[in-house]
Protein backbone atom coordinates (compact mmCIF):
# COMPACT_ATOMS: atom_id res chain seq x y z
CA UNK A 1 0.00 0.00 0.00
CA UNK A 2 0.80 3.64 -0.36
CA UNK A 3 2.28 6.14 2.15
CA UNK A 4 -0.77 8.84 2.90
CA UNK A 5 -0.41 12.01 0.78
CA UNK A 6 -1.49 13.57 3.67
CA UNK A 7 0.81 14.44 7.34
CA UNK A 8 0.28 16.29 10.19
CA UNK A 9 2.08 16.11 13.55
CA UNK A 10 5.13 17.38 12.50
CA UNK A 11 6.25 19.94 10.17
CA UNK A 12 5.44 19.85 6.41
CA UNK A 13 7.76 21.81 4.42
CA UNK A 14 8.10 19.36 1.21
CA UNK A 15 6.27 17.15 -0.42
CA UNK A 16 3.03 17.77 1.89
CA UNK A 17 3.02 21.70 1.78
CA UNK A 18 0.07 23.56 -0.39
CA UNK A 19 2.20 26.47 -1.55
CA UNK A 20 1.38 29.24 0.70
CA UNK A 21 3.02 31.17 -2.55
CA UNK A 22 1.89 35.11 -0.77
CA UNK A 23 3.00 34.25 2.56
CA UNK A 24 6.48 32.72 1.55
CA UNK A 25 7.20 35.03 -0.57
CA UNK A 26 6.52 37.95 1.78
CA UNK A 27 9.09 36.08 4.58
CA UNK A 28 11.89 35.48 2.00
CA UNK A 29 11.51 38.86 1.09
CA UNK A 30 11.56 40.17 4.69
CA UNK A 31 14.42 37.72 5.97
CA UNK A 32 16.64 38.24 2.63
CA UNK A 33 16.27 41.97 3.26
CA UNK A 34 16.52 42.19 6.80
CA UNK A 35 13.44 42.51 7.94
CA UNK A 36 12.89 41.27 11.79
CA UNK A 37 9.96 39.55 11.17
CA UNK A 38 7.27 37.91 13.91
CA UNK A 39 4.94 35.12 12.84
CA UNK A 40 1.99 34.89 15.01
CA UNK A 41 -1.41 32.74 14.10
CA UNK A 42 -3.17 30.23 16.52
CA UNK A 43 -2.11 27.03 17.03
CA UNK A 44 -1.19 24.40 13.80
CA UNK A 45 -2.33 26.72 11.36
CA UNK A 46 1.81 26.31 9.93
CA UNK A 47 4.10 28.96 11.12
CA UNK A 48 6.89 26.29 11.68
CA UNK A 49 6.55 24.63 8.37
CA UNK A 50 6.29 27.57 6.85
CA UNK A 51 9.41 28.82 8.18
CA UNK A 52 11.33 25.21 7.46
CA UNK A 53 10.33 26.03 3.58
CA UNK A 54 11.21 29.34 3.21
CA UNK A 55 14.66 28.52 5.30
CA UNK A 56 15.16 25.56 2.83
CA UNK A 57 15.07 27.62 -0.27
CA UNK A 58 17.17 30.02 0.92
CA UNK A 59 19.65 27.68 2.10
CA UNK A 60 19.69 26.59 -1.82
CA UNK A 61 20.33 29.68 -3.27
CA UNK A 62 22.20 32.28 -1.03
CA UNK A 63 25.55 30.83 -0.52
CA UNK A 64 26.91 34.00 1.48
CA UNK A 65 23.61 33.79 3.96
CA UNK A 66 24.07 31.07 6.86
CA UNK A 67 20.29 29.81 8.22
CA UNK A 68 19.65 28.84 11.93
CA UNK A 69 16.85 27.86 13.39
CA UNK A 70 16.27 27.11 16.80
CA UNK A 71 13.33 25.64 19.00
CA UNK A 72 13.16 26.98 22.31
CA UNK A 73 10.76 24.83 23.29
CA UNK A 74 12.64 22.52 25.94
CA UNK A 75 14.83 25.20 26.88
CA UNK A 76 14.42 26.11 30.26
CA UNK A 77 16.53 28.95 31.61
CA UNK A 78 19.03 31.85 29.80
CA UNK A 79 22.17 30.00 30.27
CA UNK A 80 20.90 26.78 28.43
CA UNK A 81 19.40 29.25 25.89
CA UNK A 82 22.38 31.06 25.56
CA UNK A 83 24.97 28.07 25.11
CA UNK A 84 22.42 27.12 22.49
CA UNK A 85 22.20 29.71 20.51
CA UNK A 86 26.18 29.89 20.35
CA UNK A 87 26.31 26.58 19.49
CA UNK A 88 24.19 26.86 16.69
CA UNK A 89 25.70 30.18 15.54
CA UNK A 90 28.96 28.56 15.26
CA UNK A 91 27.57 25.32 13.69
CA UNK A 92 25.76 27.45 10.97
CA UNK A 93 28.94 29.32 10.20
CA UNK A 94 30.60 26.95 8.48
CA UNK A 95 30.17 23.62 6.79
CA UNK A 96 33.50 22.13 8.31
CA UNK A 97 33.56 21.05 12.16
CA UNK A 98 37.08 21.28 12.10
CA UNK A 99 36.88 25.11 11.70
CA UNK A 100 33.82 25.19 14.37
CA UNK A 101 36.80 24.71 17.02
CA UNK A 102 38.39 27.98 15.68
CA UNK A 103 35.68 30.05 15.15
CA UNK A 104 34.63 28.99 19.31
CA UNK A 105 38.19 30.45 20.64
CA UNK A 106 38.37 33.15 17.99
CA UNK A 107 35.41 34.90 18.20
CA UNK A 108 34.94 35.27 22.31
CA UNK A 109 37.13 37.76 23.92
CA UNK A 110 36.53 37.46 27.89
CA UNK A 111 34.62 33.94 27.27
CA UNK A 112 36.03 31.05 27.34
CA UNK A 113 33.99 28.17 25.66
CA UNK A 114 34.57 24.68 26.31
CA UNK A 115 34.25 22.76 23.10
CA UNK A 116 34.21 18.48 22.48
CA UNK A 117 33.38 16.53 19.76
CA UNK A 118 32.07 13.36 19.51
CA UNK A 119 32.37 10.42 17.09
CA UNK A 120 30.07 12.21 14.87
CA UNK A 121 30.56 15.41 15.23
CA UNK A 122 27.52 17.00 12.93
CA UNK A 123 25.33 15.95 15.85
CA UNK A 124 27.86 15.78 18.73
CA UNK A 125 29.23 18.76 19.16
CA UNK A 126 28.83 20.60 22.42
CA UNK A 127 30.28 24.31 23.69
CA UNK A 128 29.34 25.38 27.24
CA UNK A 129 30.43 28.14 29.76
CA UNK A 130 31.55 28.66 33.33
CA UNK A 131 27.50 30.30 34.04
CA UNK A 132 28.87 32.78 36.56
CA UNK A 133 31.05 34.28 33.47
CA UNK A 134 28.56 33.56 30.70
CA UNK A 135 26.02 35.87 33.10
CA UNK A 136 28.39 38.97 33.02
CA UNK A 137 29.26 38.76 29.39
CA UNK A 138 26.48 37.51 27.36
CA UNK A 139 26.57 40.53 25.38
CA UNK A 140 29.34 38.42 23.46
CA UNK A 141 27.21 35.58 22.88
CA UNK A 142 24.08 37.77 21.36
CA UNK A 143 26.54 39.70 19.42
CA UNK A 144 28.52 36.38 18.12
CA UNK A 145 26.52 36.05 14.68
CA UNK A 146 27.12 39.70 13.56
CA UNK A 147 30.81 39.31 15.11
CA UNK A 148 31.22 36.26 12.84
CA UNK A 149 29.39 37.89 9.77
CA UNK A 150 31.81 40.55 9.94
CA UNK A 151 35.07 38.47 9.93
CA UNK A 152 33.81 36.00 7.56
CA UNK A 153 31.90 38.23 5.20
CA UNK A 154 28.14 36.35 5.62
CA UNK A 155 25.32 37.27 6.93
CA UNK A 156 22.98 35.09 9.30
CA UNK A 157 18.88 34.87 9.44
CA UNK A 158 18.19 32.91 12.77
CA UNK A 159 14.69 31.80 13.55
CA UNK A 160 13.61 31.36 16.69
CA UNK A 161 10.41 28.37 17.67
CA UNK A 162 8.69 29.01 20.02
CA UNK A 163 10.38 32.10 21.29
CA UNK A 164 7.79 32.79 24.14
CA UNK A 165 9.09 30.75 25.98
CA UNK A 166 11.87 33.14 26.69
CA UNK A 167 9.38 34.66 28.67
CA UNK A 168 8.86 31.43 31.62
CA UNK A 169 13.12 32.06 32.55
CA UNK A 170 14.18 33.38 35.70
CA UNK A 171 15.49 37.05 35.06
CA UNK A 172 13.20 37.32 31.95
CA UNK A 173 12.75 41.06 31.97
CA UNK A 174 16.55 41.98 32.16
CA UNK A 175 16.77 39.69 29.07
CA UNK A 176 14.67 41.21 27.21
CA UNK A 177 15.81 44.38 27.19
CA UNK A 178 19.12 42.78 26.25
CA UNK A 179 18.12 40.79 23.53
CA UNK A 180 16.28 43.69 21.94
CA UNK A 181 18.85 46.30 22.64
CA UNK A 182 21.66 44.20 20.88
CA UNK A 183 19.81 42.42 18.21
CA UNK A 184 18.22 45.98 16.75
CA UNK A 185 21.78 47.06 15.73
CA UNK A 186 23.28 44.22 14.31
CA UNK A 187 23.14 44.96 10.76
CA UNK A 188 24.08 41.32 9.22
CA UNK A 189 21.70 39.47 11.45
CA UNK A 190 18.05 38.61 10.76
CA UNK A 191 15.75 37.46 12.62
CA UNK A 192 12.75 35.57 12.17
CA UNK A 193 10.42 34.88 15.86
CA UNK A 194 7.35 32.81 16.20
CA UNK A 195 5.77 30.68 18.53
CA UNK A 196 2.43 29.20 19.34
CA UNK A 197 0.77 30.46 22.68
CA UNK A 198 -0.45 33.67 20.44
CA UNK A 199 -1.35 35.44 23.94
CA UNK A 200 2.09 35.43 24.97
CA UNK A 201 3.97 36.75 21.71
CA UNK A 202 1.37 39.78 21.54
CA UNK A 203 2.22 40.18 24.90
CA UNK A 204 5.32 40.39 24.02
CA UNK A 205 5.45 42.02 20.63
CA UNK A 206 2.01 44.74 20.55
CA UNK A 207 2.54 46.43 24.01
CA UNK A 208 3.74 49.74 23.64
CA UNK A 209 5.85 49.04 26.97
CA UNK A 210 7.41 46.34 26.29
CA UNK A 211 10.82 46.44 24.82
CA UNK A 212 10.38 43.90 22.02
CA UNK A 213 7.20 46.59 20.50
CA UNK A 214 8.00 47.22 16.74
CA UNK A 215 10.77 44.92 16.66
CA UNK A 216 9.84 44.07 13.48
CA UNK A 217 7.28 43.56 10.85
CA UNK A 218 4.44 41.20 12.25
CA UNK A 219 3.07 38.81 10.11
CA UNK A 220 -0.31 37.37 10.87
CA UNK A 221 -0.61 34.33 9.27
CA UNK A 222 -3.74 33.67 7.56
CA UNK A 223 -5.63 30.35 6.75
CA UNK A 224 -4.94 28.40 3.39
CA UNK A 225 -7.48 29.03 1.06
CA UNK A 226 -10.19 26.93 0.65
CA UNK A 227 -9.27 26.20 -3.91
CA UNK A 228 -6.03 25.45 -2.52
CA UNK A 229 -7.20 23.03 -0.01
CA UNK A 230 -8.87 21.12 -2.91
CA UNK A 231 -6.17 21.25 -5.44
CA UNK A 232 -4.62 19.52 -2.49
CA UNK A 233 -6.58 16.68 -1.67
CA UNK A 234 -7.47 15.58 -5.36
CA UNK A 235 -3.89 16.03 -6.52
CA UNK A 236 -3.24 13.68 -2.89
CA UNK A 237 -5.55 10.95 -3.71
CA UNK A 238 -5.21 10.85 -7.23
CA UNK A 239 -1.13 10.54 -7.29
CA UNK A 240 -1.96 7.27 -4.97
CA UNK A 241 -4.07 5.56 -7.26
CA UNK A 242 -7.69 6.74 -5.45
CA UNK A 243 -9.70 9.88 -6.34
CA UNK A 244 -12.12 12.60 -5.32
CA UNK A 245 -14.35 15.72 -6.75
CA UNK A 246 -13.61 18.94 -5.79
CA UNK A 247 -17.20 18.82 -4.44
CA UNK A 248 -16.30 15.81 -1.61
CA UNK A 249 -12.60 17.85 -1.24
CA UNK A 250 -14.13 20.83 -0.62
CA UNK A 251 -16.07 19.25 2.48
CA UNK A 252 -12.87 18.23 3.65
CA UNK A 253 -11.66 21.41 3.75
CA UNK A 254 -15.05 22.75 5.00
CA UNK A 255 -15.76 20.46 7.94
CA UNK A 256 -12.33 21.78 9.30
CA UNK A 257 -12.69 25.60 8.41
CA UNK A 258 -9.52 25.37 6.51
CA UNK A 259 -7.84 24.23 9.77
CA UNK A 260 -4.23 23.24 8.26
CA UNK A 261 -3.72 20.17 10.88
CA UNK A 262 -7.15 19.31 11.04
CA UNK A 263 -7.72 19.73 6.91
CA UNK A 264 -4.81 16.62 7.10
CA UNK A 265 -6.04 14.97 9.67
CA UNK A 266 -9.18 14.15 8.01
CA UNK A 267 -7.85 13.95 4.53
CA UNK A 268 -5.85 11.15 5.86
CA UNK A 269 -8.51 9.54 7.64
CA UNK A 270 -11.08 9.62 4.80
CA UNK A 271 -7.99 8.74 2.36
CA UNK A 272 -7.39 5.70 4.50
CA UNK A 273 -10.77 4.26 4.52
CA UNK A 274 -11.38 4.86 0.74
CA UNK A 275 -10.92 1.98 -1.59
CA UNK A 276 -11.58 3.65 -5.37
CA UNK A 277 -13.15 7.39 -4.97
CA UNK A 278 -14.08 8.75 -1.64
CA UNK A 279 -17.64 9.64 -0.89
CA UNK A 280 -19.71 11.36 2.07
CA UNK A 281 -19.78 7.64 3.76
CA UNK A 282 -15.96 7.92 3.48
CA UNK A 283 -15.74 11.47 5.35
CA UNK A 284 -18.62 10.88 7.67
CA UNK A 285 -16.71 7.73 9.09
CA UNK A 286 -13.50 9.50 9.14
CA UNK A 287 -15.12 12.24 10.88
CA UNK A 288 -15.94 9.66 13.31
CA UNK A 289 -12.55 8.64 13.92
CA UNK A 290 -11.04 12.10 14.24
CA UNK A 291 -13.41 13.40 16.60
CA UNK A 292 -13.03 9.80 18.78
CA UNK A 293 -8.93 10.30 18.63
CA UNK A 294 -9.52 13.31 19.80
CA UNK A 295 -11.78 13.28 22.57
CA UNK A 296 -9.38 13.01 25.43
CA UNK A 297 -8.48 16.16 24.70
CA UNK A 298 -11.54 18.01 24.36
CA UNK A 299 -12.85 16.71 27.61
CA UNK A 300 -9.22 17.61 28.97
CA UNK A 301 -10.23 21.51 27.96
CA UNK A 302 -14.07 21.05 29.22
CA UNK A 303 -12.98 20.04 32.77
CA UNK A 304 -10.19 22.37 33.33
CA UNK A 305 -13.17 25.31 32.78
CA UNK A 306 -15.39 26.69 35.34
CA UNK A 307 -19.51 26.19 34.42
CA UNK A 308 -19.89 30.01 33.60
CA UNK A 309 -16.80 29.51 31.31
CA UNK A 310 -18.34 26.50 29.92
CA UNK A 311 -21.78 28.28 29.68
CA UNK A 312 -20.02 31.09 27.82
CA UNK A 313 -18.61 28.74 25.28
CA UNK A 314 -22.17 27.35 24.77
CA UNK A 315 -23.54 31.10 24.21
CA UNK A 316 -20.60 31.52 21.31
CA UNK A 317 -21.55 28.27 19.66
CA UNK A 318 -25.23 29.71 19.71
CA UNK A 319 -23.84 32.65 17.53
CA UNK A 320 -24.96 35.25 20.78
CA UNK A 321 -22.80 38.53 20.59
CA UNK A 322 -24.06 40.13 23.14
CA UNK A 323 -23.01 38.44 26.33
CA UNK A 324 -23.69 41.43 28.69
CA UNK A 325 -27.33 41.47 27.83
CA UNK A 326 -29.71 40.52 30.63
CA UNK A 327 -31.52 38.52 28.47
CA UNK A 328 -28.34 36.32 27.24
CA UNK A 329 -26.73 36.15 31.23
CA UNK A 330 -30.31 34.73 32.06
CA UNK A 331 -30.50 31.99 29.25
CA UNK A 332 -26.96 30.89 29.46
CA UNK A 333 -26.40 31.51 32.86
CA UNK A 334 -23.01 33.44 32.52
CA UNK A 335 -22.99 34.56 35.95
CA UNK A 336 -22.27 38.47 36.70
CA UNK A 337 -21.22 41.43 33.74
CA UNK A 338 -17.67 40.74 35.77
CA UNK A 339 -18.02 37.24 35.33
CA UNK A 340 -18.48 37.96 31.28
CA UNK A 341 -15.77 39.95 30.72
CA UNK A 342 -13.22 38.19 33.08
CA UNK A 343 -14.55 34.67 31.26
CA UNK A 344 -13.98 35.88 27.69
CA UNK A 345 -10.51 37.54 28.64
CA UNK A 346 -9.86 33.74 29.83
CA UNK A 347 -11.35 32.01 27.08
CA UNK A 348 -9.43 34.32 24.38
CA UNK A 349 -6.28 33.98 26.43
CA UNK A 350 -6.23 30.25 26.59
CA UNK A 351 -7.27 30.63 22.85
CA UNK A 352 -10.21 28.20 22.82
CA UNK A 353 -11.97 31.66 21.09
CA UNK A 354 -11.06 34.13 19.03
CA UNK A 355 -12.95 37.41 17.19
CA UNK A 356 -13.68 37.25 13.67
CA UNK A 357 -15.00 40.15 12.19
CA UNK A 358 -16.84 40.78 15.51
CA UNK A 359 -17.96 37.74 16.11
CA UNK A 360 -16.53 35.16 18.79
CA UNK A 361 -16.10 31.46 17.10
CA UNK A 362 -14.37 28.91 18.74
CA UNK A 363 -10.33 28.62 17.66
CA UNK A 364 -10.34 24.58 17.32
CA UNK A 365 -13.10 23.38 14.79
CA UNK A 366 -13.27 19.79 15.52
CA UNK A 367 -13.28 21.06 19.31
CA UNK A 368 -16.47 22.91 18.15
CA UNK A 369 -18.04 19.91 16.39
CA UNK A 370 -17.84 17.57 19.96
CA UNK A 371 -19.03 20.43 21.78
CA UNK A 372 -22.17 20.90 19.75
CA UNK A 373 -22.74 17.19 19.88
CA UNK A 374 -21.84 17.01 23.71
CA UNK A 375 -23.89 19.79 25.46
CA UNK A 376 -26.19 20.76 22.44
CA UNK A 377 -26.70 17.06 20.84
CA UNK A 378 -25.73 18.59 17.05
CA UNK A 379 -24.75 15.87 15.22
CA UNK A 380 -21.76 16.51 13.40
CA UNK A 381 -22.05 14.46 10.37
CA UNK A 382 -23.32 14.85 6.75
CA UNK A 383 -26.49 14.36 5.10
N1 LIG B 1 1.45 24.79 3.98
C1 LIG B 1 0.84 23.70 4.47
N2 LIG B 1 0.23 22.84 3.63
C2 LIG B 1 -0.39 21.75 4.11
N3 LIG B 1 -0.48 21.43 5.40
C3 LIG B 1 0.11 22.25 6.28
C4 LIG B 1 0.80 23.42 5.86
N4 LIG B 1 1.28 24.03 6.97
C5 LIG B 1 0.90 23.27 8.02
N5 LIG B 1 0.19 22.19 7.62
C6 LIG B 1 -0.40 21.15 8.48
O1 LIG B 1 -0.59 21.71 9.77
C7 LIG B 1 0.18 21.00 10.75
C8 LIG B 1 0.76 21.98 11.74
O2 LIG B 1 1.77 22.74 11.10
P1 LIG B 1 2.92 23.48 11.90
O3 LIG B 1 3.48 22.60 12.95
O4 LIG B 1 3.82 24.08 10.90
O5 LIG B 1 2.04 24.64 12.59
P2 LIG B 1 2.41 25.67 13.73
O6 LIG B 1 1.62 26.88 13.44
O7 LIG B 1 3.89 25.81 13.83
O8 LIG B 1 1.85 24.90 15.00
P3 LIG B 1 2.12 25.23 16.58
O9 LIG B 1 1.33 26.46 16.83
O10 LIG B 1 1.57 24.03 17.28
O11 LIG B 1 3.59 25.43 16.72
C9 LIG B 1 1.21 20.22 9.96
O12 LIG B 1 1.56 19.02 10.63
C10 LIG B 1 0.47 19.92 8.67
O13 LIG B 1 -0.39 18.82 8.83
MG1 LIG C 1 5.16 25.50 15.48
Amino acid sequence: MKDSPFIYGTTVSTHAFTNREAEAAKLRSNLLNGINTIIISPRRWGKSSLVEKVILEINKKEKKTKTVIIDLFTVGSEEEFLEMFAREIIKASSPKWQEWLVSGKEFFNKLIPKLSIGLDPMNDFSLSFDWKELKKNSEEVLNLPETIGKKKGIKFIICLDEFQNISSFNGYADLEKKLRSYWQRQKLVTYCLYGSKRHMMTEIFNNAGKPFYRFGDIMLLPKIETKKWIAFITKGFQDTGKSIDEKTAERIAGLMKNHSWYVQQLAHYTWNLTHKKASVIEINNALTELIYANTPLYQNEVENISITQLNFLKAVVKGETQFTSAAVMNTYALGTPRNVSKNKALLINTDLIHEVDGIFQFVDPAFELWFRKQFLNQSYLME
